[in-house]
């Protein structure tokens, strides 16, 4: 079965085609950094604006890619939530369409399973039941997954998301539109333990984050600071391991708790090279295996959307005329 995966979810144009017997056939992403960066941050309209102009001629040229036409697909799927309402819709109106037009099983697809999923792209791919946690621009999520489908949440943010704190901490740092990766690199430059920032509700007894406060402490030191080059990596680097502690503690927290020896990280921060490796680390100590994704697929892209909808639409789901877009979506409102 082909399917094409469609994402529009925030600022990418994601476009892929995924064959259940041969795999990922093409994808691309197209990025609009370059649109939002002078505005600091994603401007809504502008992003559906850009996906509108992007998402016909990207997938005529993953079919071309593809050697292949609409007619050899046997399904679309499409990202329909969570994430910016107009920027789904453009996605969603044009898969739900082509869909109705070609004839063919049509898929509303979670955003977030996608990112869950997205390790299973890999050649080294973890097996149900595994322990999964999820670090993206919106969300932060410790999930226990039993199978496809069957996900049952262990913790989450109780406010700004990690990938959301790295962003708005490198704003504070002065550091352009992507923060997050911008922040990680200049880490990179910075001494260990140089600033000790708190590790936000590592004792609690449950699974969930808190990420502003983390926050408002790197901005307590940075009114106080001047800011040379040196500063800000040290800066960087405290904050990314005050971040990298705190996410390793709740997944130790989570392995032990469902003696599980499988973890997969998925989402735009699991591209963070000290995250991997502190997890890996831990994972290994523990005697349990860490996945992920390419770096490629660890960000917003179709492949992972193609994927997702093609496991679903192979047991058969798929969705009425009606097209989904929702802003807001549990995971846990999933099933099989
Ligand atoms: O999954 P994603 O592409 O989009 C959402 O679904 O939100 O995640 C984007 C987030 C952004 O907050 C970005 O700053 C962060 O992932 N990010 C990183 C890195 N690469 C992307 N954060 C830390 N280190 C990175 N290397
Ligand atoms: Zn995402």
């Amino acid at each position: 079965m082909r399917v094409l995966g469609i994402e529009t979810s925030c600022d990418e144009t994601g476009i892929a085609i995924y064959c259940s017997k041969h795999g990922l056939l093409a994808h691309a992403v197209y990025t609009q950094t370059d649109i939002h960066r002078i505005f600091g941050g994603v401007v809504p309209e502008l992003a559906s604006r850009d996906h509108v102009l992007k998402i016909l001629p990207m997938i005529k040229a993953i079919l071309q890619e593809a050697h292949l036409s609409l007619q050899d697909l046997a399904g679309i799927a499409y990202t329909a939530g969570p994430g910016l309402i107009s920027a789904i819709m453009v996605g969603a109106a044009l898969a739900r369409s082509l869909g109705y037009a070609l004839q063919i099983p049509t898929l509303g697809v979670h955003h977030m399973e996608a990112h869950l999923l997205a390790p299973m792209l890999e050649e080294e791919k973890p097996a149900y039941p595994f322990v999964a946690l999820l670090v993206s621009g919106g969300h932060t999520l410790l999930v226990k997954v039993e199978a496809l489908g069957h996900y049952q949440l262990l913790g989450e943010s109780v406010d700004d998301a990690v990938g959301e704190a790295f962003d708005k901490t490198a704003k504070l740092l002065g550091l352009p539109y992507p923060g997050g990766p911008e922040l990680a690199k200049l880490a990179e430059q910075g001494q260990r333990g140089h600033y000790q920032f708190p590790r936000p509700m590592i004792h609690s007894p449950d699974f969930n984050f808190s990420f502003s406060g983390l926050k408002t402490s790197v901005l307590q030191v940075v009114t106080k600071a001047t800011l040379t080059p040196a500063i800000k990596a040290d800066i960087a680097k405290s904050f990314e391991e005050a971040v990298v502690d705190t996410l390793v503690s709740k997944c130790r927290k989570a392995l032990l708790h469902t003696a599980l020896k499988q973890l997969v990280i998925g989402g735009g921060v699991s591209a963070n090279k000290s995250l991997r490796a502190d997890l890996a680390k831990m994972a290994s100590e523990m005697g349990a295996k860490l996945y992920y994704p390419k770096l490629e697929f660890c960000t917003d892209n179709g492949a992972m959307i193609a994927y997702t909808g093609c496991q679903r639409l192979l047991l058969g789901q798929h969705d009425d005329l009606t097209i989904k877009a929702r802003p807001r979506w549990s995971l846990e409102e999933l099933t099989n």
